[in-house]
């Protein structure tokens, strides 16, 4: 009983502390933090389902920024032991955390290199590496449209063929802008709006609405192709009928 309330406080005040020092990094950037509170475990699991889903084989996964680690919390204890986990984040406060998350994780004991941590901007990324799955936690409604046109398409780029991208849109930002923001920030949110539209009819195999968030968020899951999308309107030759 003692050691569960102990464990149980231990949880809370990470979670205080994580709270906090979201906030303090939204207040030096709100752009690129893009939210004053890391993501609610409802949501983390439905920006995770796809790796559930994978089951146990061995699988390489990205996660993009990724915060204090909220998401990254309930990425590793889903990791086999043939898994490998690239974390991605711009802010080195935030990746100085992670760091520490990975190295002292009972479920990463003995596996050191399982998990590596790159405090880079995601389009900076230099990797050779594709992935089965990519979780981005990305305020991609706070950029301009041609960087979440880069970032989309290098995501669709580090997917394997058939693997799957995951993200969230917290709800009714759109609208908000559109009443409170300045005109020329209403237009840049629609046109990334276009943009990510895009890729939605595209490549979307679903999107889900997490309302245990504060606040509620959309979670979309994306699928890179099995063929690209050139093979697909042109095939080879031979394969045609
Ligand atoms: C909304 S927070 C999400 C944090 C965490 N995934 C969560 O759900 O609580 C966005 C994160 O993306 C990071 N970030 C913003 N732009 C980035 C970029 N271009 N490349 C890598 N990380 C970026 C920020 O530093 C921040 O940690």
């Amino acid at each position: 009983m003692n050691d569960r309330t102990t464990s149980h406080d231990r949880v809370l005040a990470r979670r205080h502390a994580e709270g906090w020092m979201f906030l303090l990094e939204a207040a030096r950037d709100q752009r690129t933090t893009g939210a004053i509170a890391p993501s609610g475990p409802a949501l983390a699991r439905a920006l995770t389902d796809p790796v559930r889903v994978l089951g146990p084989r061995p699988l390489a996964i990205l996660e993009a920024g990724a915060g204090t680690g909220a998401v990254t919390r309930a990425l590793i204890p889903q990791l086999s032991s043939g898994s490998r986990l690239d974390i991605v984040d711009a802010n080195p406060r935030f990746t100085a955390r992670l760091r520490h998350l990975v190295a002292t994780h009972p479920h990463l004991a003995g596996r050191p290199r399982q998990v590596r941590v790159h405090q880079t901007f995601i389009e900076q990324l230099d990797t050779a590496q594709r992935y089965d799955v990519i979780v981005s936690g990305l305020p991609l409604t706070n950029f301009a449209p041609h960087q979440v046109e880069t970032i989309m398409s290098r995501y669709m780029e580090l997917l394997h063929p058939g693997g799957t991208l995951t993200y969230f849109a917290y709800r009714g930002t759109l609208k908000a802008r559109a009443l409170l923001a300045s005109r020329a920030e209403a237009r840049r949110h629609a046109a990334v709006g276009e943009v990510m539209g895009s890729y939605q009819r595209r490549y979307a195999t679903g999107c889900w609405t997490v309302w245990a968030n504060l606040p509620p968020a959309h979670v979309w899951h994306l699928r890179r192709p099995l063929a690209s999308h050139r093979e697909q309107e042109h095939p080879p030759t031979g394969a045609r009928r």
